[in-house]
């Protein structure tokens, strides 16, 4: 509730007149549900009985040149949409919130009054950006998930296999998700779960004797354990007897036997390493990288017992196996022939730990949607054993990646993804000599580049559609591409080097933001309005998409406004010093929201 939520360091002025407050909003975060909240009281008076509550849930945002709409018939009241909407109209009254309202068939479409939007949003932007950093950093945020933990785990790629497609998603996409839970105020537990145990281990092990090398392995764990990974492989395709050997070494493992742990402890340690320092360039973060071979014994004996008590447990020539065939989710087995536990038993065990261990109020699995029936089957297990948070688990699923290889092939490692993204953007750079020449660190700027564009056409459509991984367009400057919305900010920060004359700009309370009348001023101004509404239905569709549609609408709302709302050159000190005011703001929003999609916006290019 509200009145727990730490204060806001925004508030209604109170020369505007009173609005009713209704429960689910915060003004003082969101300065647009004021304007709502003006509009449904408007219309519940003319409308009795309808509640101001009633209509505020049915006011949405209008089409291009309307803030905001009303559908009549959602109300199912008595009397025809007409004669509804002339008694609005006849009671209607302008004043510091509303300015005006449209009667078009079965709708009201309503515009807010201009100089009350200018001064709230660009003082609530400015408000909320610059708060002490022990308050609300950020504007945006809200405080609805305060109190509640979660766990997130994403990534999760396999040590000694290859890091693929779907685990770059999982990445992008839960750093997204770490970062938007952050900013509604959960407490977040970022998880990296990974593929560390496994009869690929036992086959490892017998590879490492024959093609290992101590030196190779510390230069590059990852690349090293994967070459005999591939080798040994090939050997097994040919030599029944090097699978015996590694299933034997598997089952050493698997019992605690030191001599056989010694070595796997090392490669996964190196692993994690490496995998740490390209994480941090992605500006990606885990709190615990924990792992399947993490899982303990006991936990997953005792979730066989229970199933087992439960009478839910069919034996399968030795094998054991939950049915859920009555729930379409086929047969699952949960303990091999040979006593050796699998991935959906560790799964199950893994999350009856995490639950002991961090009792969160929610867990999110970021996993491909290729695992969709796993997820379910393990999801439901927990269910019928009548785990009471059972429900609290969610599968956040994504779809295929095509195409994913360097110009050298195929990828198999996230380094390669890096290294590519970075040197494709650094020639692209290089053909712009001038422009080039200017810039401080070429390699890093190419390097951040080259990551924005790599996310965001990860992250700019629906996460269950396929794409197509294309260098060329993603790392484009034209269209609505990760470098163009780098250029974006760029152009935008560039606004107080090139203005130096203004700045200091004024308090906020002394910049006359009445001067802001153009259309595109507005434009903008309504936009950042509405960032605050971006962040929630992102949390409840867990869709990066409309964070990055965000970004690009602004981006273009300030590109619109740029040769028209000019600031170098405005005579008039007073409404230069305000369009960059709001300018400033825009680019903090901007920034905000790039920041969120776990990208890093640059001030220069
Ligand atoms: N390591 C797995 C893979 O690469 C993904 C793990 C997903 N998480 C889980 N709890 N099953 O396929």
């Amino acid at each position: 509730t509200p009145s727990e939520a730490p204060s806001s360091p925004f508030s209604l002025p109170s020369s505007l007149p009173p609005i009713p407050s209704i429960p689910g909003t915060d003004p003082e975060r969101c300065v647009l549900d004021a304007f709502r909240a003006a509009i449904a009281q408007r219309v519940a008076d003319a409308l009795p009985p309808l509640t101001t509550e009633q209509v505020y849930q049915g006011v949405d945002y209008g089409k291009k040149g309307v803030d905001f709409t009303i559908a009549l018939p959602r109300f199912r009241l008595p009397g025809k949409v007409d004669e509804l909407a002339a008694k609005v109209l006849g009671k209607f009254q302008k004043d510091e919130w509303v300015e005006s309202v449209v009667h078009d068939k079965a709708f009201l479409h309503f515009t807010v009054c201009t100089q009350t939007l200018n001064r709230l949003v660009l003082d609530q932007v400015h408000a909320l950006t610059y708060a002490a950093p022990s308050t609300q950093p950020e504007y945006g945020i809200n405080t609805s998930g305060k109190g509640k933990r979660v766990i997130i785990e994403y990534s999760s790629p396999n040590i000694a296999k290859s890091f693929h497609v779907g685990h770059l998603r999982s990445t992008i996409i839960g750093a997204f998700l770490a970062n938007l839970y952050k900013a509604c105020g959960w407490e977040v537990i970022s998880m990296n779960y990974l593929g560390d145990w496994g009869t690929q281990f036992g086959l490892i092990a017998v590879g490492f004797e024959k093609y290992g090398s101590q030196e190779q392995l510390e230069k590059d764990p990852i690349k090293h354990l994967f070459d005999v990974y591939v080798k040994i492989n090939a050997d097994a395709e040919k030599d029944p007897n090097v699978k015996t050997e590694a299933a034997a070494f598997f089952k050493r493992m698997e019992d605690g036997d030191e001599s056989a742990l010694a070595n796997w402890r090392v490669w996964r340690e190196l692993s994690v390493r490496k995998y740490e320092g390209e994480y941090a360039r992605l500006n990606v973060h885990f709190d615990v990288y924990t792992g399947e071979s993490m899982v303990g014994k006991a936990s997953q004996d005792l979730a066989l017992n229970r199933l087992n008590e439960m009478g839910l447990i069919d034996d399968h020539e030795g094998a054991k196996l939950v049915n859920l065939e009555k729930f379409k989710l086929g047969k699952a087995v949960v303990r091999k022939k040979d006593g050796t536990s699998i991935y959906l038993t560790r799964d199950i065990g893994g999350a009856i730990e995490r639950y002991e261990k961090y009792q969160f109020d929610k867990m999110i699995y970021v996993v491909s949607s290729q695992q969709d029936l796993h997820l379910a089957q393990f999801f439901k297990v927990l269910k019928l054993m009548e785990f009471p948070w059972a429900d609290r688990l969610e599968h956040v699923n994504y779809g295929l990646v095509h195409g994913m290889s360097t110009r050298k092939g195929t990828v198999v490692f996230l380094e390669q993804i890096i290294r590519e993204a970075g040197s494709v953007m650094h020639e692209q750079m290089r053909k712009n000599e001038d422009k080039y020449k200017n810039i401080e660190d070429p390699e890093e700027v190419a390097q951040e580049i080259g990551i924005t564009g790599v996310k965001i056409q990860d992250m700019a459509a629906k996460r269950i559609n396929n794409y197509n991984f294309n260098w060329d367009r993603m790392l484009s400057f034209e269209g609505d591409t990760g470098p163009y919305l780098q250029y974006a900010h760029v152009r935008i920060s560039s606004i107080s080097r090139k203005n130096p004359e203004l700045l200091p700009l004024p308090p906020p309370a002394e910049i006359d933001t009445a001067l802001l009348t153009e259309p595109q001023s507005r434009d903008i101004i309504f936009l950042l309005g509405s960032y605050p509404d971006v962040v929630k239905t992102a949390l409840r569709t867990h869709e990066p998409s409309g964070v990055v549609t965000f970004a690009f609408r602004l981006s273009h709302a300030i590109s619109s406004a740029w040769e028209t709302v000019i600031v170098k050159g405005e005579p008039d000190t007073a409404k230069a010093r305000a369009r960059m005011w709001m300018y400033l703001c825009a680019r903090d929003v901007l920034g905000a929201a790039m920041r969120l999609l776990s990208l890093k916006p640059l001030e220069r290019m």
